[in-house]
């Protein structure tokens, strides 16, 4: 391409990221040209609804709901897709690959479902498929486990990595909001996906925690391959006791090896309160990357919104410019190997908090201490809570000594069973 040419942009998605892209490229179009070393123009944007009211004014003509306008037109360079799905995202990046056109995303859901196949298929046509945004939001993490870190042997990645949920467990833990407050401020702030099931839920952050897997161990993992747990369990007086024990309650997703295999887990878990993640408040997101060679590497920032989401998009796309520009072969995507094994949760083995809901009468701890007990499970502490006088019951907090998750959940099957507990309130994993 000579260099003064134009790279022409076709954008797919016009929301919260979208109109951050749209509106950095129309109101500031030299930024992304001074990286890409040539003008980059926004060719068309496609949206499901054309007749929307936007905050973003676009050219006349800009506007589409046809795809074909995108993906059949030629003079389009580079497609930016922040739709969000996978369906019909995947097919759109395989039909723009066939034909040439680089892509840059921001979603995780296509990245974690096909990434592998969509990396080769990339590769083989070689072109460019760049999703920093799809993790993390603005840290740059996915370009890191790519590039900088790839020499690495990584035993083990930590992170808080959903912005909605730990905007909503902050506001819950800091300020005793309700669960439904807390998500609706969130959506409001432009953090949840569409659906903010899959926020809540821990599915948006077993899909970045696969990305991330399979981007640092070098081997294909699925989303199935995660064992995922949501915040909707949670209630406040979880976040009470945790407090009065020394932890805060965090959403963690977490890949470590062992055993051969690699375990790949989400759930909230308690942090020590002087635990680093534990200090991760709000939007914010943090991923610490252990390495062989690296050590611990740790990187912190917003993880959600306009402003952080777009600038990951931004940085991809004017990297992809830049290689169009100098016609150049793309780097960073890594072949992938079946190599790794997927350990089971069951051999989780780290120490619990368990909350019973039991009547208010004597013997009640003995046989609770027996069910463990029988399980090999030791205990570390307990706490009586928050007698009912009108209906006769208590509340019971168990902290274990370390356990193997298969006997916990099999202890917690026998604990309410006993006829004087009268509900099991909740179990949730310590991680020190
Ligand atoms: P959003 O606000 O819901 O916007 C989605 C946009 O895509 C809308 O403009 C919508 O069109 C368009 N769209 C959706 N499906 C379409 C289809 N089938 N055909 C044509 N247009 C379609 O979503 P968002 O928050 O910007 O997120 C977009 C992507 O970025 C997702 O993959 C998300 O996971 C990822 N992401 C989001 C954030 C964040 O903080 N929001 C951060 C990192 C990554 P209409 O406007 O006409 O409905
Ligand atoms: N819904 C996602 C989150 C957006 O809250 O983290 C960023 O990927």
């Amino acid at each position: 391409m000579s260099r003064d040419a134009v790279i022409n942009v076709g954008l797919m998605g016009l929301g919260v990221v979208g109109g951050g892209v749209a509106s950095a490229l129309l109101r500031e179009p030299s930024l992304v040209a001074a990286r890409a070393g040539c003008p980059v123009r926004l060719r068309k944007v496609l949206v499901r609804d054309v007749s929307r009211p936007r905050d973003v004014e676009l050219p006349p003509g800009v506007l589409t709901a046809d795809a074909e306008d995108i993906l059949g037109d030629p003079e389009i360079d580079i497609l930016v897709e922040v739709m969000g799905g996978s369906d019909p995202a995947a097919d759109y990046f395989r039909r723009a690959i066939l034909s040439g056109k680089h892509v840059v995303t921001a979603n995780k859901e296509v990245m974690a479902k096909e990434g592998a196949e969509l990396m080769a298929l990339a590769r083989a046509n070689r072109v460019s498929l760049l999703f920093e945004a799809s993790v993390g939001g603005g840290i740059p993490i996915v370009g890191c486990l790519m590039n900088e870190l790839a020499a690495n042997g990584v035993s083990s990645i930590r992170t808080i990595i959903n912005g909605t949920t730990n905007y909503i467990l902050t506001r819950m833990a800091h300020q005793r909001t309700a669960f439904a407050d807390a998500l609706a401020e969130a959506q409001g702030l432009g953090y949840a996906e569409a659906d903010p099931t899959n926020d809540v839920e821990g599915i948006d952050a077993a899909y970045k925690l696969t990305v991330l897997a399979t981007l640092a161990y070098g081997c294909r993992f699925r989303p199935e391959d995660v064992f995922r747990q949501g915040i909707s369990g949670l209630e406040p007086q979880d976040f009470r006791y945790a407090q009065e024990f020394g932890y805060s309650i965090k959403s963690l997703a977490i890949a470590d090896t062992g055993g051969g295999g690699v375990q790949l887990r989400v759930y909230p878990a308690l942090v020590p309160s002087e635990n680093m993640l534990a200090n991760v408040n709000g939007v914010y997101n943090a991923v610490e990357v252990d390495g062989d060679l690296c050590g611990r590497v740790l990187f912190h920032g917003m993880g959600a919104g306009r402003g952080p989401t777009t600038s990951a998009v931004l940085g991809d796309l004017a990297e992809t410019a830049r290689l169009v520009r100098d016609n150049a072969a793309p780097g960073g995507l890594r072949e992938l190997s079946d190599g790794l094994g997927v350990r089971s949760i069951d051999e989780l083995q780290t120490r619990y908090y368990i909350r019973l809901i039991v009547a208010d009468r004597a013997g009640v701890l003995a046989q609770i201490a027996k069910a463990l007990g029988d399980c090999d499970i030791s205990i570390a502490s307990v706490l009586q809570k928050d007698a009912d006088v009108e209906t006769q019951s208590a509340e019971i907090v168990i902290m274990t000594h370390p356990a193997r998750e298969s006997s916990v959940q099999r202890a917690l099957l026998d604990i309410g069973g006993l006829p004087p507990v009268r509900r099991v309130g909740n179990m949730i994993r310590i991680e020190e």
